[in-house]
């Protein structure tokens, strides 16, 4: 059967993960989290001191950027990917605040974007892979076969965010969360490079009201159409 490419994207936390995990499994398919890559750019940053109340240090971040490694090796316990930088496992660090509160910002840099987009695409290269993010559809693939466009409202959002971090036993607020959740989606539209827009031929899939079961139901069949033809 031939296999295609799908690209996923949409605000934050409007669960593109789950629908493009639970696809990619499904299909059998690659699926890469291409927030992860920003993410751990992020964290490299904040190791380094390189972040200062939201002020990123560009300059030397980019003179940096060689130094920073990220891979995904799969984690037979919790049987996913999990995401490493330099040699270390740091799926868990990144998908905390202090990250979270900083990562818009670094991923506007064009010369990280340039970086992480040539990964991604490597990655791509043999098609049968599934990536979320905010440039996918527009900029990493934009030859994808499917392409979706993910969104929910903002509270939803944000309420499905603090419900994970609150099941992770982490102390948050469901305010700094909503608050996080806003500031993320203005710079991702808003910047300069590759900002988060809908590619003109991305299907919508509002899932405000959706189950993850009916969004994963409504992406199996738009992708079999594809693949079958
Ligand atoms: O999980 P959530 O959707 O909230 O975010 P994420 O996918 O982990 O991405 C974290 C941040 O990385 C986003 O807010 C974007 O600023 C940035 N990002 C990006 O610029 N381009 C991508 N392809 C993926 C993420």
């Amino acid at each position: 059967m031939r296999k295609i490419t799908i690209a996923v994207d949409g605000h934050s936390s409007c669960g593109k993960s789950t629908m493009a995990k639970e696809l990619a499994r499904e299909l059998q398919y690659i699926y890469i989290d291409s927030g992860a890559m920003y993410r751990a750019a992020t964290l490299f940053a904040l190791r380094n001191n390189l972040i200062n109340n939201g002020q990123v240090d560009q300059k030397t971040l980019i003179s940096k950027l060689d130094q920073i490694c990220i891979e995904f090796k799969y984690n037979e316990s919790s049987q996913k990917a999990d995401t490493w930088l330099n040699g270390e496992n740091v799926e868990e660090e990144i998908r905390q605040l202090p990250v979270s509160q900083n990562v818009s910002p670094v991923a506007t840099i064009k010369e990280v974007r340039q970086k992480m987009v040539a990964l991604q695409q490597a990655m791509g290269q043999e098609k049968g892979i599934i990536m979320d993010g905010r440039d996918i559809g527009t900029v990493v693939f934009p030859d994808a076969e499917l392409k979706i466009y993910m969104t929910a409202s903002e509270e939803v959002r944000a309420q499905r965010r603090y419900d994970e971090l609150i099941g992770k036993k982490q102390d948050v607020s469901f305010e700094d969360i909503l608050k996080n959740v806003r500031e993320r989606d203005y710079i991702d539209q808003n910047r300069e490079e590759s900002p988060l827009r809908k590619a003109d031929d991305a299907l919508i899939l509002d899932n405000s009201n959706l189950t993850p079961v009916e969004q994963l139901q409504w992406a199996l069949v738009k992708a079999n159409e594809i693949i079958q033809q």
